[in-house]
């Protein structure tokens, strides 16, 4: 990317569910980085480390405890006219895990398609309305046939496609997947992860990855954040990521890759995190620092220090 600019920025953004008798998950727990036009972020980390929530909060479904998101430079979170935040959820689309369960089974593939069309009053006539439907069906390797079918006709990458077609839809400029390839067959996976990369090309779309496997992850990604319980632990582009990791939690969360080769794979070291093993401080503040450009880590003064030399 020659000149970066900001799509998105996110400024110590808080999510704090209240689940009764007094106890907090603080399940997003001040989070800082930006999302650049046209890249893909990928985010990373082990069940219930926040992730879906970060990507509901940042899209507005959630109201922020606190921080904030701008998009283009507007608040997500900030009151704004019915207008203003109709064009907003047209703009940033979420296309989800599970293709059964996101598509309504008693509507038809042009009518979930055409929802968003509808609402957004972007089609003027009938014909005009299911004339963008088969572009859309085609734009994602789909056909017209398929327009008057129900989802429980189709597979599970088809009805993938389905849903990339929905976002399509009200041509959105931010597209966040929330696992969009875990619950398909590994054979399936690569074909709907290239048909992203194409209308990312095409479109100039930003995509904001989410995933727990870090295989596929790196593939898609131009840049890579690591969660950790609620708190990004690194971030860097995703070569970087993969050749230098720097936070010990990245390291064990690489090398648990599975490798190609069964010889290296069997004999191959898997590291263990332990959070003891930083020696912080009581109360020690911690901070997200720029050890390499563009390079990242959740760490101590001390830390940084130690990492500067390491890595520079
Ligand atoms: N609506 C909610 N109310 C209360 N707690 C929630 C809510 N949503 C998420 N959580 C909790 O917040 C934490 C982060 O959840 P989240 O779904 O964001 O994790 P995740 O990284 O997406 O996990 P996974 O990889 O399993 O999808 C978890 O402890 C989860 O139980
Ligand atoms: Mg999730």
């Amino acid at each position: 990317m020659a000149e970066k600019q900001k799509l998105i920025e996110i400024k110590n953004l808080k999510q704090y569910f209240n689940v009764g008798k007094g106890n907090v998950i603080k399940a997003v727990d001040g989070l800082t980085f930006d999302i650049y036009k046209g890249e893909t972020l990928g985010l990373v980390g082990e069940s219930g480390c926040g992730k879906s929530t970060t990507g509901r909060t940042i899209i507005g479904l959630y109201k922020a405890t606190e921080g904030e998101v701008l998009f283009n430079g507007v608040n997500v979170h900030a009151k704004k006219s019915a207008k203003e935040l109709k064009t907003l959820k047209r703009k940033m689309q979420m296309i989800f895990q599970d293709p059964y369960a996101s598509l309504n089974p008693r509507m038809t593939v042009a009518d979930i398609i055409a929802e968003g069309i509808d609402i957004h009053g972007l089609a003027k006539t009938r014909e005009e309305r299911m004339q963008r439907v088969y572009e859309l069906l085609e734009t994602v390797g789909l056909n017209r046939e398929h327009a008057n079918r129900y989802p429980h006709e189709f597979s599970g990458g088809q009805r993938q496609r389905i849903g990339i077609a929905r976002a399509l839809a009200v041509e959105p400029e931010f597209i966040i997947a929330d696992e969009p390839i875990s619950a398909l067959d590994v054979s399936i996976q690569a074909q709907v992860v290239n048909l992203m990369k194409k209308l990312q090309r095409e479109k100039g779309l930003t995509y904001l990855f989410i995933a727990h496997d870090l295989s596929m992850v790196k593939y898609i990604s131009d840049r890579i954040g690591v969660m950790y319980f609620g708190k990004m632990v690194e971030l860097a582009d995703a070569d970087e990521l993969y050749r230098n990791p720097i936070h010990p939690y990245t390291k064990a969360l690489l090398s648990a890759i599975p490798l190609p080769d069964p010889e290296t794979e069997r004999t191959r070291q898997r590291i263990v995190y332990d959070r003891s093993q930083h020696n912080y401080k009581e109360g020690e503040e911690l901070q997200f620092r720029e050890i390499t450009p563009g390079h990242f880590v959740l760490c101590s003064e001390a830390e940084y220090e130690k990492y500067k030399t390491m890595y520079t």
